[in-house]
């Protein structure tokens, strides 16, 4: 069996919340990303995100970056992020080759984290909506909508299919 951890940013809670679901089904740990432990001894980085403005959330962003930087050479590497919008056309391709927000997005998150083609990035990958939260002194608010019951049990079945896999 092989050592998975659950790693995400999330500002408003939702791809918390789905980071968690997938751990839960995975039985893995989840970290956010600023409490990364040593990598070493995982062989599957669950690796989260949310999109801003059509684009990976900065502090995702950055903590892909720098895990450039630990030992992750060799490990297996799945991705997930939420976003408010559905599955749309990304509109920074509307008039160049049309892609779907989703692709779009993992190819970014994929960009950004595997620059050095250290790692391998597999196939599975998880996205849901999550409804913009309004934050009030620090706290985020109860969501609207998604991700919904029914999403995050997906979320939790996804992890449940990477445990099963691998
Ligand atoms: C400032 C801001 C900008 C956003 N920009 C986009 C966007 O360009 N496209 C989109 O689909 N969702 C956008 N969203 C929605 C978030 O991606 C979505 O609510 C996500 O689930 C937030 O994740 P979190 O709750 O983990 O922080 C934006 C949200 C915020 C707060």
């Amino acid at each position: 069996m092989l050592k998975a951890i659950v790693i995400y940013n999330s500002r408003g809670g939702n791809t918390k919340e789905v980071a968690m679901k997938i751990a839960e089904g995975l039985e893995a740990e989840h970290k956010n990303h600023k409490n990364i432990p040593d990598l070493e001894n995982y062989d599957l980085l669950v690796l989260g995100s949310w999109m801003i403005m059509g684009m990976v959330s900065f502090a995702g962003a950055r903590y892909l970056r720098k895990l450039r930087k630990k030992k992750i050479d060799g490990k297996k590497v799945v991705l997930f992020f939420t976003s408010g919008a559905p599955d749309d056309i990304h509109p920074m391709t509307e008039n160049k080759v049309p892609k779907k927000i989703k692709e779009v997005m993992f190819e970014k998150m994929e960009r950004i984290v595997n620059k050095k083609n250290q790692i391998t990035i597999l196939p599975e990958r998880f996205y849901c909506k999550g409804a913009i939260r309004v934050l009030k002194h620090g706290e985020p608010k109860e969501p609207i909508g998604h991700p919904t019951e029914e999403e995050l049990a997906q979320a939790k079945a996804f992890g449940e299919m990477l445990k099963e896999k691998l």
